[in-house]
């Protein structure tokens, strides 16, 4: 860590979590258990992955917190926000993503997590009824009472750092508007004309943190904080933001998957991709406005991976305008699963001569276990970036995100490839931790 220039992660850290369900709150109760030595962080790369740092006879692998200053699992300090007013222990039990056994251990610990009231608009989630929301006179009220509960948490808790991540339901898509998203005087005017059609409440949540200094994660596919006016709130502030939409289940074998076929040079005529999901959020993404936000983010994975323009022969073709191959992605409401979500893809590819095979991928998972560590390591590396002074959009974090942000007012792509995004985030950690950046095979 000699030559680092991150600045040391000493005293607390707060992690407001927006929304306190199936997702925070096997979060919150896993790290928990971790803390008591009770369970362990699979699937956290902070927690277990090792980098290569140097070259030849200098080489070595090392955790990250031997690279750079993390802060250790202790120092965590957790806060939420929820439409419902059941606290986490509560909500963990409600949820049943996690057994008793796995619960009862740090239910003293998880009972102090009172949700705050929620910033909330029933437009935007309308199967959601809970009634621990707050009474906001306009957009911009609603902000000022999010930076009210983010400044009393700082004081209560005596965190040295806030990091704020919305796990909370999809809202209902928010197309971008260039007359009131792209510069943040639009914004901000907008918020205090109350325009509730183009501010949604995560807006409100996002501006708040990153006025009162805390980086801003985005879990959902939600807008929020992919757009200009936001990118601007960023640079001003000098906060790192980072989104969208969790990269667990389907999106992650894709994204991992495809990479198969654009190697060996093989076609692909469609891809179907399905779900059965019988958790809130699978009630929430039932309804169809919801349910957009989260097609175009899952949609928009495999168009930066096979591209139709790169290999017109072997990715131009199969819709009806004979331009790219099929893709579809369906989620079903299916309450007897319910965290448990069922994946289907199939998919259709041809070989030497334009013969066809087929490839079919079952995947039986617990969204919420795959979750819990992206929201960890994001908040962690969210945290590490700002200690670092890096600001605005960190596409180094793509790595866990479905759909990652990018400039697309500059024509910039998204990287969506889960090997190159890896090697995004392995570099990032190495220049922090002041070693050279590289792309040596490990
Ligand atoms: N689990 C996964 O694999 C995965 C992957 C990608 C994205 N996500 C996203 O993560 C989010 C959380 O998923 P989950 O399974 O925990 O859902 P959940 O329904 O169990 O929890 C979401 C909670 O957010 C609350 N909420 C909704 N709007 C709110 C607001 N404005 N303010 C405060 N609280 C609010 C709800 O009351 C609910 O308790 C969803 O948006 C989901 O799409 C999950």
């Amino acid at each position: 860590m000699t030559n680092s220039n991150v600045q040391k992660a000493e005293g607390k850290l707060g992690v407001l979590v927006v929304g306190l369900g199936a997702v925070s709150t096997t979060f919150m109760t896993g790290v928990l258990m971790v803390r008591k030595g009770l369970a362990k962080p699979i699937g956290s790369m902070t927690q277990y992955d090792k980098i290569r740092v140097g070259r030849g006879a200098d080489k070595k692998y090392l955790h990250y917190n031997e690279i750079v200053s993390m802060p250790s699992l202790n120092d965590i300090v957790f806060g939420a926000w929820d439409v419902y007013p059941a606290n986490a222990y509560e909500s963990a039990l409600n949820c049943e993503v996690l057994k008793e056994k796995d619960i009862e251990p740090v239910k003293d610990e998880l009972v102090k997590i009172v949700p705050m009231k929620a910033a909330f608009d029933k437009n935007y989630a309308k199967r959601l009824d809970g009634n621990n929301v707050k009474d906001c006179k306009d957009r911009w009220d609603m902000v000022e009472q999010i930076r009210e509960d983010i400044r009393k948490f700082k004081a209560e808790t005596g965190v040295s750092r806030i990091v704020v991540l919305w796990a909370a339901s999809t809202e209902i898509y928010v197309p971008v508007d260039e007359k009131i998203h792209y510069h943040l005087a639009d914004l901000e005017a907008a918020m205090k004309a109350d325009d509730r059609e183009h501010v949604a409440p995560s807006m409100c949540y996002a501006y708040a943190a990153l006025k009162e200094g805390a980086p801003f994660i985005m879990g959902a596919p939600n807008t929020t904080v992919d757009i200009p006016a936001m990118w601007e709130l960023a640079e001003q502030t000098k906060l790192p933001i980072a989104g969208k939409d969790f990269k667990t289940g389907q999106t992650l074998v894709k994204s991992g998957f495809s990479p198969i076929l654009g190697t060996r040079c093989l076609g692909l005529s469609g891809w179907f991709s399905t779900n059965i999901l019988g958790n809130r959020d699978g009630l929430v993404l039932d309804e169809p406005a919801n349910f957009h936000t989260k097609e175009v983010s899952k949609l928009s994975t495999l168009e930066t991976i096979l591209k139709p323009d790169v290999q017109p022969d072997l990715y131009g073709h199969g819709n009806a305008e004979d331009t790219q191959y099929y893709h579809k992605v369906r989620i079903n409401y299916y309450p007897p699963r319910n965290d448990n979500k069922e994946g289907w893809d199939n998919i259709d590819i041809f070989g030497w001569m334009g013969y066809p095979m087929q490839i079919k991928i079952n995947f039986l998972c617990r969204d919420s276990i795959l979750a819990a560590p992206l929201c960890l390591d994001l908040v962690l590396l969210s945290d590490l970036a700002h200690r670092a002074g890096r600001y605005g959009t960190q596409r180094f974090l793509s790595f866990f995100l479905k759909a990652p942000m990018h400039d697309y007012t500059q024509g910039e792509e998204a990287v969506n490839h889960l090997y190159q995004q890896y090697t995004m985030l392995k570099n990032a950690i190495r220049e922090m931790g002041g070693y050279e950046a590289d792309e040596e095979i490990d």
